[in-house]
């Protein structure tokens, strides 16, 4: 693309951010930046919806530092509760993982500062086959309100469909997800007096959620799960590199939850797959077992400039920008290049999910900049420098991530 018309789509790019920014979202003023805690999924799938692994990822949160850093919510995903709801129609938290019940875990978690989180279905069944919410949407709301849970991800197997082979996550393309989500956001808002409860939509990116999610929930997922491999990373970040218009204070683009600190990922590619999440703004959500994680994950985990950036008060996503000296993206791979604006200066960041490289850009291209003298800090490593352009030796797979401010 010809540098004049690459800028010109960059100054557009900034104009639709500040309209999705200034757009109207949920009434409750929940999800002003977006989430930060522990999942059970990616830790240990249906074996670690459980008070056990609940109570020790919040004594971890407080033990390692990571409340301080934000990290808030401990999200209890799939499997949690019996096969049967109770005569009474209500779901019934599974006495072998729950000796003590929900509430009293509850009441722990608070007790520490934190939030608690649950996982339901906006099916007849969860994608794990436990009962979903399909016409008892009020009722769980309200039983999710008595217990004081603080936060909902409300997922879309086993719901109605006509022509997929597949009922669990049946899917015939024509689909509207919208009412479903629609239905449980007005049960979640009939009960926000007593208690306010955020709500993550999990519909995996259907729909264009990105387009309508902002006014039924705080987050949505923008993708299929992240199933823990490289490719996961690269696809989810390619796909997120061109929704950054999307997310603002209120409701954000949900990459899905972490895998840093699985044993699968390299370090760099570690770095890269928290540093894309951060900058875009995504719910940070960790998916291991903080009792056993290693120093440099936790490390990543624990990156506060990188933080901060994430949970940046303007709340706008990096996105991809085009360079004058680059070639332009090619869909489904991950392009180096990113910027977004922050409230005390501008992200940047290259990306080597292509390969190692010496990555350049003049200060003149990035989107919100003009040019002249900047000085940066890259976030990984702590080196600082200034000029007006920005050069930097990146690893393969690795980021690097900059703060830029005026010189
Ligand atoms: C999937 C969802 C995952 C996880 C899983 C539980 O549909 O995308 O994040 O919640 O269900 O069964």
């Amino acid at each position: 693309m010809h540098a004049k018309a690459s800028k010109a789509l960059a100054l557009s790019q900034l104009f639709m951010l500040a309209e999705a920014t200034l757009k109207p979202r949920l009434p409750d003023g929940l999800g002003l930046t977006p989430h930060m805690g522990w999942s059970s999924w990616n830790t240990g799938q249906c074996d670690a919806a459980s008070e056990q692994y609940a109570l020790d990822a919040a004594n971890q949160f407080v033990e390692l530092g990571l409340k301080d850093l934000g990290y808030e919510y401990v999200n209890i995903d799939d499997c949690w509760s019996t096969t049967a709801r109770d005569e009474s129609g209500n779901l019934v938290p599974d006495p072998a993982k729950w000796p003590n019940g929900i509430p009293a875990v509850i009441d722990q978690i608070h007790e520490l500062g934190l939030k608690f989180g649950l996982y339901g279905c906006a099916g007849e069944m969860t994608c794990a086959s436990f009962p979903g919410s399909w016409g008892h949407e009020e009722q769980d709301a309200q039983l999710l309100a008595s217990w004081g849970v603080d936060f909902w991800k409300h997922d879309a197997c086993f719901t109605p469909c006509t022509t997929s082979p597949n009922p669990q996550t049946c899917w015939d393309g024509s689909i509207d997800t919208k009412p479903w989500y629609g239905t449980m956001r007005d049960a979640l808002q009939g009960v926000a007096d007593t208690k306010a409860i955020l709500f993550n939509i999990c519909q995996w990116g259907r729909n264009e959620v990105w387009t309508w999610g902002a006014d039924y929930g705080h987050s949505w997922r923008i993708e299929s799960d992240n199933w823990g491999d490289w490719d996961s990373v690269i696809r989810i970040g390619a796909h997120a590199g061109d929704l950054a218009q999307y997310g603002g204070p209120g409701g954000f683009n949900d990459l899905d939850m972490l895998f840093v600190g699985n044993g699968v990922l390299t370090e760099a590619q570690e770095r890269l797959h928290f540093g894309l999440w951060a900058i875009a703004k995504s719910p940070l959500v960790i998916g291991t077992d903080l009792t056993t994680i290693g120093e440099s994950s936790l490390n990543i985990l624990k990156n506060k400039d990188i933080i901060d950036i994430n949970q940046d008060e303007l709340g706008i996503p990096a996105g991809y920008f085009q360079p004058s000296n680059a070639d332009a993206p090619v869909a489904g791979q991950l392009y180096p290049y990113w910027a977004g604006e922050l409230s005390n200066g501008t992200v940047v960041a290259f990306a080597a999910a292509a390969g190692a490289n010496t990555y350049s850009v003049s200060f003149a291209d990035v989107p919100g900049l003009e040019a002249g003298t900047y000085n940066w800090k890259e976030l990984y490593s702590g080196e600082e420098g200034s000029g007006e352009e920005l050069s930097f030796d990146v690893a393969q797979d690795d980021i690097a991530i900059f703060r830029v401010t005026p010189a």
